[in-house]
């Protein structure tokens, strides 16, 4: 496998622009192509049996492409679908991600831990052992819909503050105050402002991606396949099943601050 090679990552949509985004700034060597199931999506709604023939397609385009590593950036086709690939690509770097209830737990051990994410991702047996280790104090929340607001570009409207009320209100009924908000898909990111907003200052709104570029930085390194130079190519090529409309979405998500 070649160092100089891209990394392929993959979401249903733009939400894995969130983890592309950190990997630019932390990986600065790094080329990468990105993947966005856009005409799938949501995978966060589908049975198991098929985000995983849709994440093996994605997979093997990104392969074919000549990536010499796989970034899941999708929290649900992780949890669907990430054992299945390393199985098929046994000597393969393969990353995924799961909702950062463990970074939660260790920074708050005690009081209310939300967990926002898909229903695929909550009702995974992946998700149901994360749970079982670090969810005392955790709730889990179904939002079904909610990557939707994202994919119309639409991260603070009045409608989009309404839908997350009606998931965090009875968190914050009489003066309650969680302990931590954890965003559990990567979709959700881009809405990380505007759930804080909705929050008291207290409360912490976490997500994943920092910790999962980490791993891939590590992982390759351990395999002696982190690239050498700085990237003399573009480094980010984007492509989508979608149409134009969603490619220019995902360049406008590229380059909103973190
Ligand atoms: N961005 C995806 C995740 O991290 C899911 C969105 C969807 O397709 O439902 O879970």
């Amino acid at each position: 496998m070649q160092k100089n090679a891209p990394i392929g990552i993959f979401d249903s949509g733009s939400g894995g622009i969130s983890v592309l985004r950190t990997a630019l700034r932390m990986l600065p060597n790094e080329r990468f192509l990105y993947y966005g199931d856009t005409a799938n999506a949501p995978y966060g709604t589908k049975t198991e049996e098929e985000v995983i023939a849709l994440a093996k397609n994605v997979a093997k385009r990104l392969l074919n492409a000549g990536c010499k590593a796989l970034v899941i950036a999708c929290n649900t086709a992780t949890c669907a679908a990430a054992a299945t690939l390393r199985a098929m690509y046994p000597d393969l770097i393969i990353i995924g991600m799961e909702p950062a209830l463990k970074l939660a737990h260790d920074l708050r051990p005690e009081g209310d831990i939300l967990v926002l994410a898909t229903p695929v991702s909550l009702s995974s047996d992946k998700y149901r052992l994360l749970y079982t280790a670090y969810g005392a104090h955790a709730h889990s929340l179904p939002c079904p819909g909610l990557m939707d607001f994202v994919e119309r570009g639409d991260i603070d409207s009045d409608e989009l503050k309404a839908y997350l009320m009606d998931k965090l209100s009875p968190f914050l009924k009489d003066g309650r105050v969680p302990a931590a908000v954890v965003l559990g898909c990567t979709h959700y990111v881009f809405l990380k402002k505007t759930i804080a907003s909705l929050l008291p200052e207290k409360t912490l709104v976490l997500d994943g991606n920092e910790g999962t570029v980490r791993q891939l930085g590590r992982r390759l390194s351990a395999q002696n396949l982190l690239s050498d130079h700085p990237a003399m190519q573009e480094r980010v090529q984007l492509t989508t099943s979608g149409d134009s409309s969603a490619l220019a979405l995902m360049h406008r998500l590229l380059h909103l601050p973190e």
